[in-house]
């Protein structure tokens, strides 16, 4: 009897015609069953690839009847832009990973001594922008020299929340940028007229990160938090291609049915070679004022996905209260340094300093 391992390999040199590359290593192919002489199986394919269908039909039905399997069932799906990005990057990682012009920037350079850190999440709203800039600002405050590029094309909001009002001024023929509460900010939302929405696309996008590391004089730095754009597109893509050594801390929220498309995100950077610090669960729970927790959002969220993605929950940050006084800083959005979520940035941003995290 043929095994899923026997019909992957009997497939195996049937390619895909966009990308050149076996259907069967960039995913193409999913839901395989078998049983005795049937063999069941999803083809995922674009829409405006629907003509390969009859092709593909018979290429595989051949290639398993000579495998002995008398019966085949195939399914054509349509793929989804998030399984697409997935397969651009499984191809960048065989391919072009290291495009020698993208690799001139000196902060991205092995020997830069800048640690890079990209903030990603599912989806938005769960508090990436939050974590990005506490532990921007716990990493200040042990010592270190921090930048953050806001990557977040759509959903830029890092220069509001740590108080920017000024735009980054012209140092010759670089950009410096503009620092607040100790940390060096490069916001796409810098790059806006008025209030309009952003339409980066292709090579705008790509030209983005490379202008971020390139063009803008940092100066020296230890730590380069980036705050990604939700999910798995083009930003991230970008990262990963441009920022080998890039690591990844994905944010998510309690609930453990919720992490679909983080889990996605964690898969990318695992297929494209880039070390997870792990995931931070934020809103975990609300402590109420005689201490006792209240888990407003389900629980386990954040432990299930760093089990998906074999790595370590970090950090599980509970929900301020609204109703806190502001604290000591210009900015509502760093949590007061007597909170219990500044403490918990305090012990992450030690334990990646002293690289108990990596
Ligand atoms: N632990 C928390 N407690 C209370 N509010 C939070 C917490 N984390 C984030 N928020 C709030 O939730 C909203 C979304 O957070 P944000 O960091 O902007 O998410 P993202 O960047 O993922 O879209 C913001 O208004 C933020 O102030
Ligand atoms: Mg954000």
């Amino acid at each position: 009897m043929l095994t899923k391992d026997d019909l992957v390999a009997a497939i195996a040199h049937i390619q895909d015609d966009e990308h050149q590359l076996p259907l069967t290593e960039i995913g193409l192919i999913r839901d395989i069953t078998t049983n005795k002489d049937h063999a069941a199986l999803s083809v995922l394919l674009a829409p405006n690839l629907a003509s390969r269908e009859q092709e593909l039909q018979e290429q595989i039905t051949s290639a398993l009847q000579k495998s002995g399997i008398t019966d085949v069932h195939i399914r054509f799906k349509h793929i989804s832009n998030e399984e697409k990005n997935d397969i651009i990057a499984i191809k960048l990682n065989k391919t072009v990973r290291r495009a020698p012009t993208l690799m001139n920037s000196p902060l991205v350079a092995g020997d830069s001594g800048v640690t890079f850190i990209a903030i990603a999440s599912g989806k938005g709203g769960v508090g990436k922008s939050t974590v990005t800039v506490n532990l921007a600002a716990a990493l200040v405050k042990q010592g270190k020299r921090v930048g953050i590029i806001d990557a977040d094309i759509y959903g830029y909001s890092i220069p509001e929340m740590l108080g920017i009002k000024e735009l980054p001024q012209k140092q010759g023929n670089r950009i410096a940028p503009v620092e607040s509460q100790g940390i060096k900010v490069i916001s796409t939302g810098f790059f806006v007229q008025g209030n309009k929405p952003v339409v980066w696309r292709g090579p705008m996008l790509g030209k983005m990160l490379g202008t971020f590391l390139n063009e803008v004089e940092w100066g020296p730095l230890d730590y380069m938090i980036l705050d990604l754009p939700p999910g798995t597109g083009d930003v991230a893509l970008d990262v990963h291609n441009r920022i080998p050594q890039c690591a990844e801390i994905l944010v998510t929220t309690p609930h453990p049915t919720a992490n679909h498309v983080a889990a996605r995100a964690g898969e990318m950077a695992i297929q494209t070679n880039h070390p997870i610090l792990g995931v931070i669960e934020n809103m975990s729970y609300f402590t109420d004022p005689t201490g006792e927790k209240h888990y407003l959002f389900g629980r386990g969220g954040g432990q299930k996905l760093a089990d998906e993605l074999n790595t370590k929950l970090l950090a599980e940050v509970p929900i301020q209260s609204s109703d806190a006084p502001e604290g000591s800083g210009s900015s509502p959005t760093l949590f007061r340094e007597s909170s219990e979520q500044w403490h918990i940035f305090m012990e992450l941003a030690a334990s990646i300093v002293s690289k108990k995290v990596d």
